[in-house]
């Protein structure tokens, strides 16, 4: 099968000299489509530089990242984020939601942004699975975490991206609240057909994926 999502001696450095930090240290990773794969490792490894890369947030010193086989870097600027914003859905550990908009509207802000009509049926029944359908109209500051989770959930598969990352989304959750959001998420693509990676140094929710990548100072140690 041909990898949606690849890297090839993807190399990124920080700082000079003594303060050098080799934070992605050629690697090489391939993922097929429909994965869900939990990327694990020690704080400081590289989880996140990578996961940027992957998604076309921050360019590497050297090597490639491929999407469905194209070369992400090699688009400018302009392309890269219209690109990014049309196949990637982004989750982190902090919400990120606009507290003035409600959520309905935070979930379908990107699409609009992107100059997009808003699938209505298909954004419900996102909602629906994600449990926040009596919640339509509630401002971000009345929900509780993982209620606030789920909304960026909503919103990162609202546009129907191929891809979801996510870095660490249930970190600032309690451990039951983490079982249930990451179950939600892992239904929604699967029954979506995306691919998922998902970085967690949560042990139980690495368990949860279809294959572990380990990552050790910016090196793949187990794929
Ligand atoms: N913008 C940056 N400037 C300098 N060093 C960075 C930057 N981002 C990450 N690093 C360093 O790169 C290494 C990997 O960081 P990171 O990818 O955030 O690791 P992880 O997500 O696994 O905790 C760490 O040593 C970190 O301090
Ligand atoms: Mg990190």
């Amino acid at each position: 099968m041909k990898a949606i999502l690849e890297t090839k001696n993807l190399v990124k450095y920080y700082g000079t000299g003594e303060n050098l930090v080799k934070a992605i240290d050629h690697t090489d990773i391939r993922i097929e489509p429909g994965e869900f794969v939990a990327v694990v490792g020690r704080s400081g490894s590289g989880k996140s530089t990578l996961l940027h890369m992957l998604g076309g947030l921050d360019r590497p010193d050297s090597g490639k990242v491929l999407i469905e086989g194209r070369d992400i870097f090699r688009l400018k600027d302009e392309r890269l984020a219209v690109f990014r914003r049309r196949k990637i859905g982004f989750i982190f550990q902090s919400y990120n939601l606009v507290p003035s908009l409600n959520v309905w509207e935070n979930i379908v802000l990107p699409i609009g942004l992107d100059g997009r009509k808003v699938d209505q049926e298909y954004v419900m029944d996102i909602i629906r699975r994600i449990g926040m359908e009596d919640r339509l109209h509630a401002l971000p500051n009345t929900l509780s975490g993982g209620q606030q989770q789920r909304v960026a959930i909503a919103r990162a598969l609202a546009s129907r991206p191929a891809i979801i990352l996510a870095d660490e989304p249930t970190g600032n959750l309690d451990s039951r609240t983490e079982i249930e959001v990451v179950n939600l998420l892992k239904n929604c693509v699967t029954e979506y057909g995306q691919t998922l990676v998902m970085i967690t140094h949560d042990e139980s929710i690495a368990q949860m994926a279809d294959r572990m990548i380990v990552i050790e100072d910016g090196k793949v140690v187990r794929a």
